[in-house]
């Protein structure tokens, strides 16, 4: 009897091992061919960009994952894109009214989420930055973000044995440059997608949502929708929606971009995907929840050059602005929020 227990113990033990070592595999950061499949959810349009002169492979978007959480990036090794890009805020900065760069630095802007970056026909609050593959050029430069050099992290690269072969995985020969760095952060923050909310699934037919929410859809379709337009949840247009300017910031958004006065005071239409989890709100993040950018638009007075689309004259009633809230949680994706594929790799 005695023996038996100790062959069972011994079986027990081995089988931990054995466990332990597929875990030492970790099944959770590998990454397979079918994970880097790029595919466009049912209702959205094609992409801007289309990964045709950066093909998805499972290398390459390991690379990406690990420079996007890697502070070698940044001059004093302190700041990685993820420092600002938090998963759990589905890639914005929750609490983080304004971006925190390297020594402690405060940058001009509120940290934008990460998603669905492939649709954008450009970049940034003012649309600045038209491609989505050489974006990583402005934090990495920017001296309020990691302030570093291009030609720096290269060599700071090509000293590192974990990436050489990492690179050498991606691209199948020894060449460390800023092209493959940049497209390897491409491939990672491209396939960031977020299309299985509740308000997905409710619009494949797959889910309910309650009568208060879909008042709120309603609501919104008749308020909202002309500049967060569904899908995505933004017509890529900018346009002032009538916050009064930072006086402090002086930021004049797209103004700046096209030096016409008639921008000024204009951003980007964002994307409200996953808006429960990405606050504080706007350019500059002085709306700390929802509420407050209800109250906000239900106003009914706004700064000047507001736009004509803004047809909220007749304000809206608290239990207007509550069926709206609840109706943007159901934009809360999940499947997108815990997606394993985003996750910090350095993670044990
Ligand atoms: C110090 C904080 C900080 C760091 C570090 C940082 N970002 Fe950002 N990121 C921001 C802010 C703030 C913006 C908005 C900038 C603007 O509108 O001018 C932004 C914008 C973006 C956008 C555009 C999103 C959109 O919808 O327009 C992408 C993509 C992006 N960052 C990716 C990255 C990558 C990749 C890295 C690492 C190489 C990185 N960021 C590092 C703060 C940061
Ligand atoms: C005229 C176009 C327009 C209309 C109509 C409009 N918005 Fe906006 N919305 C914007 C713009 C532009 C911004 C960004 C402004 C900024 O940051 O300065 C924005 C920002 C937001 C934000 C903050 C997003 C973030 O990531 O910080 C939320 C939430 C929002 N809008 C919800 C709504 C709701 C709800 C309605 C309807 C009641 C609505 N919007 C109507 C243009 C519009």
């Amino acid at each position: 009897m005695k023996q038996r227990s100790f062959y069972i113990i011994v079986l027990l033990f081995c089988t931990l091992i054995v466990c332990n070592s597929f875990v030492d595999d970790n099944p959770w950061f590998s990454i397979t061919k079918k994970d880097v499949e790029l595919k466009v959810p049912k209702g959205f349009p094609k992409p801007v960009y289309t990964f045709k002169n950066n093909p998805l492979n499972p290398e390459t978007f390991v690379l990406g994952r690990k420079l996007f959480y890697d502070p070698l990036l940044s001059s004093d090794s302190s700041v990685s894109c993820a420092g600002c890009h938090q998963r759990i805020a589905a890639f914005g900065h929750i609490d983080h009214q304004l971006s925190h760069g390297i020594n402690g630095l405060i940058g001009k802007r509120n940290v934008p989420a990460l998603q669905n970056l492939i649709w954008k026909d450009a970049l940034m609050w003012d649309g600045g930055v038209n491609n989505l593959e050489v974006q990583p050029i402005n934090p990495i430069t920017n001296p309020l973000e990691m302030n570093e050099s291009l030609t720096n992290v290269i060599l700071k690269l090509k000293r590192n044995k974990e990436y050489t072969s990492l690179f050498k995985k991606a691209f199948k020969d020894t060449v460390i440059n800023s092209e493959r760095l940049l497209k390897a952060l491409t491939q990672f923050t491209g396939l960031m997608i977020s299309a299985n909310s509740r308000y997905d699934k409710y619009m494949r037919k797959q889910d309910t949502l309650s009568k208060t929410e879909l008042n709120g859809l309603k609501l919104f379709r008749g308020k909202c929708a002309t500049c967060h337009r569904e899908p995505l949840f933004t017509d890529n247009s900018y346009r002032n929606n009538g916050i009064l300017p930072d006086t402090s910031l002086r930021d004049t958004g797209r103004g700046a971009i096209t030096g016409e006065a008639k921008d000024n005071n204009s951003f980007k239409v964002p994307g409200l995907r996953n808006i429960e989890m990405t606050y504080p709100y706007m350019h500059d993040g002085r709306f700390r929840n929802l509420k407050l950018v209800l109250d906000h638009y239900s106003k009914g007075v706004y700064y000047k050059g507001y736009d004509v689309n803004l047809n909220l004259s007749k304000g809206l009633t608290e239990k207007e602005k509550t069926e709206i809230i609840s109706f943007l949680k159901t934009l809360t994706d999940k499947e997108f929020l815990y997606d394993r594929r985003f996750a910090d790799p350095n993670m044990k």
